[in-house]
C-alpha cells in the first residue's frame, strides 16, 4: 500500500472515529458539565487516532471488519488521551503544550485535568464493554479484548512504565531500562490495540500471535521516534513543546545510545514488525504502512 492511500485510509477512520466520540460525548449543561469540556477540550483536539486506526486494521489483518468495532477503538482513544493528560500534568512531564494547543490543566486547571483524565478512562472501559459490541462479536471475544487492555493500561502495562519513566529522570540508566520504559508506558497500549483489534474479529492463536509481534515493535519503534522527534521535531508539526524530554533529564533512546543508533534502532524495529505480518498477507497492508509511517512521521 503505497503512503497516499495509506493517508487517505487514517483519515478515513479518524473522521469516524471523531464523528463517534463528538456524539458519545456531548456538552454537559450539568453542574459537574465542566470536567467535560475539559475532556471534549483534549479529545477532540487533532491527534493521530493510531490506536483506534490498530484497532480496525487488527481486525481487518484476520479477515474481519473495522467498522464493527468502532465502539472498542474510540474507548481506546479515550484511554490514550487520559494517559496524555495525566502525563503532562506538573506532577509528570509538566509540559505546556499538547495536540498544538495549551495542555488540559493549562487551559482549565490541575484539578480538572485530573478528573478530565479519570473521566476519560472510566468512559474507555464503557466503551470496551459496550453492548452495541455484542451485536458484532461473541461475548467470550469481547471479555478478551478487554482484558487484554485492562493489563495493558494498568501496571503490567502504561502505569507500570509512567512510573520507571519518572524514576528515571536525572539518572544515567543502562538501555535496558529504556527498553523497559518503552515497552510499558507506550508499546503496552499499541500492541494491545492491534491485538484486540484481531481478537474481537476472531483471530487464531496464530494470528493473535502475529499481530502480537508485530505491535511490540511498532510500540518500541514508536516510542523511539517520539524521542527522537522531541530532539529534531519542528514545534509547529509536532504539536508538542521540543526539547522537554532533555529539559526533564529523561531517559529516551537517544540520550542514552544516541541519535544515529536511535535511528537504526527503529529501523529495525520496524523491518522486524513487517516480518511479523508476513503470515497475514494481503490483508495486512495498512499495518504495513502504518509501521513504514510511524518511521517517517513528523508529528
Ligand atoms: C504520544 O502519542 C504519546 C506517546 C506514547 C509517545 P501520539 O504521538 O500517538 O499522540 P497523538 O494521539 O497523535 O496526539
Ligand atoms: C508518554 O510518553 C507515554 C504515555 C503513556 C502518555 P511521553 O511523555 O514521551 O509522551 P509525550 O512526548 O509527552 O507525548
Ligand atoms: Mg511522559
Ligand atoms: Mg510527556
Ligand atoms: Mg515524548
Amino acid at each position: 500500500m503505497k503512503e497516499e492511500a495509506f493517508l487517505e485510509a487514517l483519515a478515513y477512520i479518524k473522521a469516524r472515529v471523531e464523528q463517534e466520540l463528538e456524539n458519545l460525548l456531548p456538552e454537559d449543561p450539568s453542574p459537574g458539565g465542566r470536567v467535560v469540556s475539559a475532556m471534549r477540550y483534549s479529545l477532540l483536539s487533532g491527534g493521530k487516532r493510531l490506536r483506534p486506526a490498530l484497532c480496525w486494521w487488527g481486525a481487518e489483518a484476520v479477515g474481519g471488519r473495522g467498522e464493527d468495532f468502532l465502539l472498542f477503538a474510540c474507548g481506546l482513544e479515550c484511554l490514550h488521551t487520559y494517559s496524555l493528560i495525566h502525563d503532562d500534568l506538573p506532577a509528570m512531564d509538566d509540559d505546556d503544550l499538547r495536540r498544538g494547543q495549551p495542555t488540559c490543566h493549562r487551559a482549565f486547571d490541575e484539578a480538572t485535568a485530573i478528573l478530565a483524565g479519570d473521566g476519560l478512562q472510566a468512559l474507555a472501559f464503557e466503551l470496551f464493554s459496550h453492548p452495541e459490541l455484542l451485536k458484532k462479536t461473541a461475548a467470550e471475544r469481547l471479555l478478551q479484548a478487554l482484558h487484554l487492555v485492562a493489563q495493558a493500561a494498568g501496571i503490567h502495562g502504561m502505569v507500570g512504565g509512567q512510573m520507571a519513566d519518572l524514576l528515571a529522570e536525572g539518572k544515567s540508566v543502562p538501555l535496558k531500562t529504556v527498553e523497559y520504559i518503552h515497552a510499558h508506558k507506550t508499546a503496552a497500549l499499541i500492541t494491545a490495540s492491534v491485538v484486540s483489534g484481531g481478537l474481537l474479529a476472531g483471530a487464531s492463536p496464530q494470528e493473535k500471535e502475529s499481530l502480537w509481534k508485530y505491535g511490540e515493535a511498532v510500540g518500541l519503534a514508536f516510542q523511539i521516534v517520539d524521542g527522537l522527534l522531541d530532539l529534531t521535531g519542528e514545534e509547529k508539526t509536532l504539536g508538542k513543546t521540543v526539547g522537554a524530554d532533555l529539559k526533564k533529564k529523561k531517559a529516551t533512546y537517544p540520550a542514552v545510545a544516541g541519535v544515529e543508533e536511535a535511528r537504526r534502532q527503529a529501523q529495525k524495529l520496524i523491518e522486524q514488525a513487517l516480518c511479523a505480518l508476513k503470515p497475514l498477507g494481503e490483508r495486512a497492508e495498512p499495518l504495513r504502512a502504518l509501521a513504514r509511517f510511524v518511521l517517517s512521521r513528523q508529528n
